[in-house]
């Protein structure tokens, strides 16, 4: 799907089905979200540019790659995102975090905003969106309408699964944040669930049903 990079590493693919299953623990859940968002970050980041350092070894010296630019910024959308920083954060210690407080309507389905903190100059900064699912889409779209009222222009949206539906909402609002998700699943349900999806993310991280 254009826009859209599913990430099919069979060691995503496997600790996803596990995360799937019902019977899955909260701690099981827990550990595999923050396996599993590391090696989503280790593929959201594979294009990131690189420039020389010079550099001595032991034995030498060399023009040796970093990475160019400055730090990237995770965003994560509250609750559940904060299941994916974990993990990403192990990998990119530097990066700075963004946090997004917003709750669904369950009538209405509408994201409603209760908390935004980022960094100053985000607008000069790659932003890594996160949330662990992308349903209606309603949630990533306010988080991302307001990242981009904050100047930054320079976005990728990560999640672990992502509805058609949502997609269509998102891509029809942000054509310009290409989408990273471990898998496209069937559809979304009355309630706004995604089908065949894991359920409620941040109740299944927290153990809070
Ligand atoms: N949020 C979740 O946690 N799960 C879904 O299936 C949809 C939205």
């Amino acid at each position: 799907m254009n826009g859209v990079t599913v990430i099919d590493h069979p060691l995503v693919q496997h600790k996803l089905t596990i995360m799937r299953k019902k019977e899955t623990s909260t701690a099981g859940f827990r550990r595999l979200l923050k396996e599993i968002s590391t090696l989503l970050c280790y593929e959201i980041t594979r294009d990131l540019e690189l420039t020389m350092e010079r550099i001595e070894t032991p034995l030498t010296e060399i023009d040796a790659p970093v990475l160019e630019g400055k730090k990237l910024v995770f965003a994560s959308i509250l609750r559940a995102g904060n299941g994916l920083l974990e993990g990403m954060l192990d990998l990119v210690p530097s990066a700075r975090v963004a946090h997004i407080g917003l709750y669904r309507d369950h009538e209405t389905l509408e994201a409603i905003e209760y908390y935004f903190k980022a960094p100053e100059d985000v607008a000069n900064r790659l932003v890594i969106v996160v949330d662990p699912m992308l349903a209606t889409g309603n949630s990533s779209i306010a988080s991302i309408d307001k990242l981009k009222e904050r100047g930054a222009h320079n976005i990728r949206f990560l999640c672990l699964l992502a509805a058609p539906e949502g997609i269509a909402n998102f891509q029809k609002a942000h054509p310009d944040v290409p989408i990273y998700t471990a898998s496209i699943d069937s559809h979304l349900n009355e309630k706004g669930y995604i089908v065949p999806g894991l359920g409620d993310a941040g109740d299944r991280m927290y153990g809070t049903k």
